[in-house]
């Protein structure tokens, strides 16, 4: 592993400016638990998505020095303070790391592929769109830098905005965390899963279903809080770093029934973790019910191989090889567009990961 903490720069860099797409990603094996500083408490991987992303520019100014780190957060084009909290957090817990940061004053602006208010997490999208810009700074103070280095480092700092941006750097899938079937992984950053992946599960579909737009109702940072002192808590992450064994050995036999019974599986146990944890929570709704019932008869009836996976909400993420997607995708206008919000629902797909734009 490399050292990512630097003691302090010279740089003489006065200004610069970067704009990175950063996609968002769906976990196969959930992360869900987690201790100081975002240390997972079980390992996992994601699909890496495509069309669905922040992009976000940041302009660097150099200033004098200062203590702590001066930006301004635009988003969609209107100046955002109420996003500021969060960023400031995050340069704090990265400036051990970036102490450069110190010597410029950052202008951020952002947008994202999807609509706002989707209930499509954006934080690891935004927080990876965002580290990559930082790390074209630190690459452009620091020029022999090498890719490996740049992309560790990239999801390092993306972790410590939210841990599931540590697997939007790179595709199409990415493990986080520690674990001993996975060589290189790390619990401080993400690794692209290294095996060679089976032609099954080389193109696949991501359609995700907008069942509740509405602001989440429990967010990340209480959701993994629920996990302390969990009953269940020790027997969960045992069984996603087993589950994560599995899914590794799936990927590169292309074995799709042992895939989908792992990834329903998972969905269904994050759930099953927020509806026996202290205070507990339903988040999922009718219409997520309804969709996962008509996605396990249209399974049984057309012998495919479509299966769903959730995130903490009521949204439904639609899992399909390309093969199927024409297929699939009149079911979900015919018969799973009703259960939507507005039938909205947005059709992504296994991606590479983020790229610079300028
Ligand atoms: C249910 O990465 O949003 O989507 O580290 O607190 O920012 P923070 O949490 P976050 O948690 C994501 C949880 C999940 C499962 C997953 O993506 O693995």
């Amino acid at each position: 592993m490399f050292e990512f903490d630097i003691k302090s720069v010279v740089t003489s860099v006065e200004k610069a400016s970067f704009t990175w797409r950063s996609p968002s990603n769906i976990a196969l094996v959930k992360y869900w638990g987690k201790s100081d500083p975002q240390i997972p408490k079980n390992a996992s991987i994601s699909f890496t998505l495509k069309n669905s992303y922040s992009e976000t520019k940041v302009d660097f100014l150099k200033v004098a020095d200062q203590n702590s780190v001066s930006f301004d957060f635009f988003f969609e084009g209107s100046k955002k303070d109420e996003f500021k909290p969060k960023i400031a957090k995050f340069f704090e817990r990265i400036l051990p790391y970036c102490p450069y940061l110190n010597q410029y004053h950052l202008t951020i602006s952002s947008k994202n592929s999807f609509p706002h208010s989707s209930g499509i997490a954006s934080s690891a999208s935004s927080m990876s769109a965002l580290a990559l810009c930082i790390m074209s700074l630190e690459k452009a103070i620091t020029p022999e830098m090498q890719s490996a280095f740049f992309n560790q480092k990239a999801s390092f700092l993306a972790r410590l905005g939210s841990g599931s941006a540590s697997r939007s750097i790179e595709g199409p899938l990415v493990v986080w965390g520690n674990h001993d079937g996975i060589p290189g992984s790390s619990d401080v950053f993400g690794v692209p899963f290294n095996f060679e992946v089976h032609s099954n599960f080389k193109e696949y579909c991501d359609t995700i279903l907008l069942v509740d737009k509405g602001v989440k109702q429990v967010s990340s940072t209480v959701g993994h809080q629920l996990m302390f002192n969990h009953p269940f808590a020790e027997e969960r992450f045992k069984q996603a770093n087993n589950n994560l064994s599995k899914l590794s050995e799936i990927l590169q036999n292309g074995d799709f029934k042992s895939f989908i019974s792992i990834v329903e599986s998972e969905a269904l146990t994050l759930h099953a973790m927020m509806m026996t944890s202290d205070p507990y929570f339903i988040l999922m709704k009718p219409n997520t019910l309804e969709i996962i019932n008509k996605i396990w008869s249209y399974r049984e009836e057309n012998n495919s191989k479509i299966c769903f996976t959730l995130d903490a909400g009521a949204n439904v993420h639609v899992l399909y090889p390309k093969f199927e997607e024409e297929k699939v995708l009149q079911f979900i206008e015919d018969k799973l567009s009703k259960h939507c919000q507005k039938n909205h629902y947005i059709c992504d797909e296994v991606g590479q990961g983020a790229q610079l734009v300028s």
